[in-house]
């Protein structure tokens, strides 16, 4: 029998209550690349609700000089041009309160904008600001009457550690509940992550086989060329396993590996999510490897003889029944060969060959199920064919899939700009919850009590010569063997 639509996709559709939102760090790097274009873009599309944005920083602004930023923001980062009568629209909903008003001035200026739109309004906090202020800025929120009928979404890292991150979410729940908290992670809110879901739960081709009876190993994979640029003084006490792995990695891990939830609805899908995190097995120093490229120590700003890794790459596992025995590999770090965010699930090759030696059979590893999170996502399925031509040559062949296939890749949504419509709905399905982080730095505890030394590698490469041991006898998907088939 099928179960009546509760899709989220249903939320696209429904219109949202007007809302005041007041943007944190509004001056800061992530709201001028992501939020303020996001935002913009939300309205072009029609998905903004009627909607106030009051920007507050330590910048001095007034409500001009905000719009100003906003449009300079817009015009470097806008992916969809910026037409006079948009933007005249939006301008006349961005205003300012420099931190240094107050928070009473904060809450002046949201009252009365609440009351100018009237009606049932929301309120959404965005709190794109370092996390060492966070707590702060939750209290002073609270203390000012601003976490009434609010919601909340902060920017990663959730703590460090057990402890931090306990302690943190301990003091978000001083002043909000955790339905009103949406923990933003951004990978999660790309195209091609959802698709994973759509994938495994709107087909019956794949279910059956995705399991440790047919899956020999997964590589969840996001090398960047980028470095660490202005983000040192962070990144320094952060590294790339707290940066990338415990937020972003472990999350797109879960959707490749969590069992079917009993519905497409936010609370079934984190019960899932969360039965993921508590199989994780610890992380064992013995089975990670932590790399630094060369010239880290010489960036402006880095400790001498800083331990910091800008490499990870590490063996894990679900300790469950679906996944027991199965190896996870996860890789990430700056400054790498190439750019890539791949999840690339390698299928156990047949227990007997009938080709004869030579043949090419199992040549080019196993098949592989490959999902690229790219923004323009892509999908490919390897498998042995027959060679053209006489006698029994084997090539790797593939299926493959790109977004652009639908024709519809104007309807796409950047990740800020889904999670920020999610959190204006209230939907929690991509967002992460305060048992899941806690879990995920339990989980981590052992590797971060012990953590091996960082090996060099050089820049442009694609981390320590360890990795291979790690993965052995199998081996890292990335370079790829062939390319992806442009069309
Ligand atoms: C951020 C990390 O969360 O994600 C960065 O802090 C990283 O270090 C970035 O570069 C990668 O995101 P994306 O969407 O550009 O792949």
């Amino acid at each position: 029998m099928r179960s009546e639509p509760t899709d989220i996709n249903s939320n696209l559709i429904s219109p949202l209550r007007p809302h005041v939102m007041v943007l944190f760090g509004a001056t800061g790097d992530l709201a001028r690349r992501k939020l303020l274009p996001g935002l913009f873009h939300l309205a072009q599309a029609g998905l903004l609700p009627k909607c106030r944005i009051v920007g507050t920083s330590l910048d001095d602004l007034d409500d001009e000089g905000f719009r100003a930023y906003a449009r300079a923001a817009l015009d470097d980062f806008a992916h969809h041009g910026v037409a006079d009568d948009e933007w005249d629209e939006f301008a006349a909903g961005l205003f300012y309160v420099c931190q240094s008003a107050g928070n009473e001035a904060l809450a002046k200026i949201v009252l009365e904008l609440e009351e100018e739109l009237g009606g049932d309004v929301a309120r959404l906090h965005y709190l794109s600001v370092p996390p060492a202020a966070a707590p702060e800025v939750v209290q002073r929120l609270g203390e000012v009457g601003l976490a009434e009928r609010a919601r909340i979404i902060m920017e990663k890292p959730f703590g460090t550690d057990l402890a931090s991150s306990i302690e943190l979410n301990e003091a978000l729940h001083r002043t909000f509940d955790e339905s009103q908290i949406f923990r933003i992670d951004h990978f999660l809110g790309k195209e091609a992550a959802l698709n994973i879901l759509a994938f495994r739960f709107a087909n019956g081709l794949f279910e059956p086989i995705w399991n440790r009876q047919h899956i020999a190993h997964v590589q969840i994979d996001v090398p960047e060329t980028l470095s660490i640029g202005h983000r040192i003084p962070f990144y320094e006490k952060t590294g790339a396993y707290r940066d990338m792995v415990v937020n972003h990695l472990f999350q797109v891990l879960a959707f490749m590996a969590m069992e079917p939830p009993t519905a497409l609805e936010p609370r079934s899908i984190g019960e899932e999510k969360n039965k993921v995190f508590r199989s994780l097995s610890p992380i064992e120093p013995s089975q990670v490897v932590r790399g630094q490229y060369g010239g880290y120590l010489d960036e402006p700003g880095v400790r001498p003889h800083s331990e910091t890794e800008t490499f990870i790459a590490l063996r894990c596992e679900i300790d469950n029944w679906r996944w027991a025995g199965v190896p996870f590999y996860l890789r990430t770090g700056k400054r790498m060969a190439e750019g890539a965010r791949v999840i690339s699930i390698a299928f156990r090759e047949p227990p007997k060959s009938m080709f004869p030696l030579g043949s090419g059979v199992g040549a080019h590893g196993p098949d592989h199920l490959t999902f690229d999170l790219a923004d323009a996502s892509r999908l490919s399925l390897s498998f042995y064919g027959k060679r053209p031509g006489p006698g029994m040559r084997l090539d790797k062949q593939s299926l493959q899939f790109s977004l652009h296939e639908t024709g519809r890749t104007t309807d796409l949504l950047e990740a800020y700009e889904r999670l920020i419509y999610d959190a204006m709905s209230g939907d929690h399905t991509l967002f992460t919850s305060a048992e899941g982080v806690e879990r995920l730095w339990e989980a981590s505890k052992p590797l971060l009590e012990n953590p091996p030394p960082v090996r060099p590698y050089s820049a442009g490469s694609w981390g320590p010569n360890a990795i291979h041991q790690l993965v052995a006898p199998d081996a890292w998907r990335l370079p790829f063997e062939r390319a992806w088939r442009s069309r």
